[in-house]
């Protein structure tokens, strides 16, 4: 792509959003990101708070963004692209108020596309979920593996890609939405009870305190670190890649929790005691997709193995630790 793009990153602020972010700064194009700060930290973006192609606004996808468009139009004209992360990504978050996970992983999105539609925005991309899959489908998942979510959260993802199909086949609308599986890397906030798991260890690995493993510990998950997926995403944003099509983003590789802490724990030189507990309720046994699709569709292939990404997370948790003031000094 020659021609510089004024692209729209909703969520962009937050963990795997900032880092499609970096990827379409250093193209060069002009990025605005909407944010409502709730989960996503400025830190993540403050590489780029000073380069003039570059504008944050304070804004929820669960309310009115007219104005918020506006500003964005107003800053660098009309918007060619846009990549909508802003969503409510906390799965257990979703059962406990599933109206509000409606608002924003439903409505949020209907907003968007209908600027989008109004607009003749020439893509979009929208961050999917696994968690749209049938807990009992057989592994590996591919993308048309049986959809029975077992949470709002996974419900209302599906239901955003229902409105995609809508839009596409009544509108025309271009889209592509990438069902993540198991997201990991620099930026993933380790401090909540439903963090992802690899943030939780690390984190534990590295301040000694003891890591908890549910059940016996032999369930799977595909891990994929979080540049590979900002590279898949920005990729399909940007081309015809991926044309009206759902695709799966993972590894193909499934990893059991237990090699997880062992590999977690040798790599930052802990002594960190493991305990078990008994099996997380809604857990899932095993979970790994196929990369057919990804490989046809978007020549995708993870560039990051395990190793190499935890390591990379490593560096940067250190990093953060060492930082003053924390990160979380910036979130609203
Ligand atoms: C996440 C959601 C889950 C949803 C699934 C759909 C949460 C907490 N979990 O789960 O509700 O159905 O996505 O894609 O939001 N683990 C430990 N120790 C820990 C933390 C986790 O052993 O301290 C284990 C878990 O039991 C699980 C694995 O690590 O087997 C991965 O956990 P997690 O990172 O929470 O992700 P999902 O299980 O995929």
């Amino acid at each position: 792509m020659t021609e510089p793009q004024h692209i729209l990153v909703t969520g962009g602020a937050g963990f795997i959003g900032s880092h499609a972010v970096d990827v379409l700064m250093r193209l060069g194009h002009c990025v605005t990101v909407f944010d409502n700060l709730s989960t996503g930290y400025l830190a993540n973006l403050e590489q780029w708070e000073a380069n003039p192609r570059f504008r944050f606004i304070h804004a929820d996808i669960a309310a009115d963004l007219t104005d918020a468009f506006n500003r964005a139009v107003l800053g660098f004209g009309r918007i060619t692209r846009i990549a909508h992360f802003a969503a409510q990504t906390a799965v257990p978050l979703s059962m406990d108020d599933p109206v509000a996970d409606i608002g924003a992983n439903v409505t949020g999105l209907v907003r968007v596309l209908e600027y989008a539609r109004r607009n003749k925005v020439a893509k979009v991309f929208f961050a999917s979920s696994s968690a749209i899959y049938d807990d009992d489908a057989p592994v590996p998942v591919s993308e048309t593996s049986s959809a029975r979510p077992s949470s709002p959260y996974g419900i209302n993802k599906l239901t955003g890609e229902f409105y995609l199909d809508y839009y596409a086949r009544l509108n025309g609308l271009t889209f592509t939405a990438l069902r993540f599986m198991n997201v990991y890397g620099p930026r993933q906030d380790p401090k909540s009870w439903y963090s992802g798991v690899i943030s939780i260890f690390l984190d534990r690995a590295v301040t000694g305190q003891p890591i908890t493993i549910f059940d016996d510990g032999e369930q799977t998950r595909d891990f994929v670190y979080v540049t590979d997926v900002a590279e898949a995403v920005t990729h399909a944003l940007l081309t015809g890649a991926g044309h009206n099509a759902v695709i799966n983003i993972g590894t193909g590789v499934e990893v059991t929790i237990n090699t997880l802490a062992r590999t977690i724990l040798s790599l930052a030189g802990s002594a960190s005691p493991v305990r078990h507990e008994p099996a997380r309720a809604g857990d899932i046994r095993r979970s790994v997709t196929t990369m057919d699709q990804a490989e046809a569709l978007l020549a995708f292939r993870p560039r990051v193995n395990l190793q190499a990404g935890l390591q990379a997370t490593l560096t940067w948790l250190r990093q953060e630790k060492s930082r003053a003031p924390s990160r979380s000094g910036s979130a609203a």
